[in-house]
């Protein structure tokens, strides 16, 4: 099954359900376990086990087993994760918890101490990512503080790192700056290629399909049990598909990390990540990077990503579904040279994505003539937020090239958003013929 139950039926391109249930291992991890393994740890003795407040969102194991985890029991269970925790008279909705201490009298352990150790609505934004990843979670305050607590957490002087050649650029500009004076090299390979490059000497493969901005995609499985026959840790950068797209936990990556400044936020208006794993000892260490470099998420973002996340499966829903009638649009009109999207049949990544993602995504890549005619035609469209970043409600748009990415200077990535999609098409093909 897909995101919502009967996929096949809603796949423009033929979908059927075989295929969609082949490429749905979920977690056997189920969200009780998440819980009760804890999320996130911390320094031994200063971990929290935090009873007393009312709200907390550990699921309630009296309601949890009855449905099996795929992404529609997941998302149909998440709004209610902390039903059960609730004392009468309590807000349903997490408060934002502005502390930087607690009230801590005599002996610290056992309860929350200071504000850069814990934060309950940290902790709420954290139980619904867990749940969605079937694993622990830790919270940060973008993407790349994820990424970055990945790196800084996990590697030490001498190692060697893998990273994707057309993946977003700042992961690489990272390691340029701050790995390679630490002693930690690092090989860049194209995101297609990686499953045949071989993985002996590497420490940490990085992997991002699809990648942004090209939409390359990567056999994840293959990669991830090559790199582990050479030793390796494998971590998966899911921004561009959400848990809801695709589970590269359930398909071997070690480590998810993602920029939940995107989908999962929604609404651009705030800066997020996280790092899920289920490997304890991995969690432990970028937890520790957390509490002593600092790197912490801001409670109100917490609440903001927390509410984004309680609307994600019905907005990436509506996304995925505009994409897949808008890309075969555009491959026809005769303005657009080129389109990139895993689910078109002739794009040379779609074979795979019907394996291993449960959708196609929401971003479209598409060739216009030039970078003038990209311009115009992003400046023209009047539901097209022309700007940076991708993932929110609204449809937006911006040519990569001008950040210096490898792409044709004509090169759009279109991120379509949740308006109506026969409206926002009609936008689309009047700005194409008018740029
Ligand atoms: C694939 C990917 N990973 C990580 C990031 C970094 O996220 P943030 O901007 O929240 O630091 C981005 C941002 O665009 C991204 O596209």
């Amino acid at each position: 099954m897909g995101v919502n139950g009967n996929r096949a039926s809603r796949l423009p391109f033929g979908g059927s359900e075989s295929h969609a249930a082949r490429s749905m291992p979920l977690s056997s991890i189920n969200a009780n376990e998440v819980f009760n393994r804890g999320l996130g740890g911390g320094l031994g003795p200063c971990r929290t086990r935090l009873p007393r407040l009312a709200f907390r969102f550990a699921p309630d194991p009296a309601r949890e087993p009855a449905m099996p985890d795929s992404p529609a029991s997941l998302a149909a269970r998440l709004p209610h994760l902390g039903r059960g925790k609730l004392a009468k008279g309590d807000a349903v909705p997490p408060p934002v918890v502005l502390a930087s201490v607690f009230n801590l009298p005599g002996d610290p352990a056992g309860f929350r101490q200071y504000g850069r150790f814990d934060n309950p609505t940290w902790e709420a934004v954290e139980a619904l990512l867990g749940h969605l990843e079937g694993a622990p979670s830790v919270a940060f305050p973008s993407g790349m503080a994820a990424i970055s607590a990945v790196f800084f957490g996990l590697l030490r002087g001498g190692d060697r790192v893998l990273l994707p050649a057309d993946g977003y650029y700042t992961t690489r500009l990272l390691a340029e700056r701050f790995l390679k004076p630490l002693g930690i090299t690092f090989d860049q390979r194209p995101t297609s290629l990686f499953p045949t490059g071989g993985f002996e000497g590497y420490r940490l493969v990085f992997v991002e399909t699809p990648a942004n901005p090209g939409l390359e995609l990567c056999d994840l499985e293959t990669v991830a049990a090559a790199a582990h026959d050479a030793g390796a840790l494998v971590v998966a950068d899911n921004t561009t598909m959400t848990p809801y797209g695709q589970r590269p936990l359930d398909l071997g990556a070690d480590i998810v990390v993602a920029a939940d400044t995107k989908a999962p936020n929604g609404h651009s208006d705030a800066l997020f990540g996280h790092v899920a794993s289920r490997r304890p000892d991995l969690v432990q260490a970028v937890s520790d990077w957390r509490r002593l470099s600092g790197s912490i998420p801001g409670p109100f973002e917490s609440w903001l990503v927390h509410r984004g996340l309680e609307s994600l499966e019905v907005r990436f829903d509506r996304m995925c579904s505009s994409a897949e009638i808008i890309a075969p649009r555009l491959q026809l009109h005769p303005n657009v040279e080129s389109v990139r999207f895993p689910g078109l049949p002739d794009d040379s990544g779609h074979a795979l994505a019907r394996r291993q993602m449960q959708r196609f995504g929401f971003l479209i890549g598409m060739t216009l003539a030039s970078a003038e005619v990209a311009e115009r035609f992003i400046e023209a469209c009047t539901l097209i937020q022309p700007a940076t970043s991708f993932g929110g409600v609204h449809t937006s748009a911006e040519r990569r090239a001008r950040w210096g990415d490898a792409v044709q200077p004509g090169f759009v990535r279109l991120s379509v958003g949740c308006e109506p999609v026969e409206e926002l098409w009609s936008a689309l093909e009047l700005a194409l013929g008018a740029a």
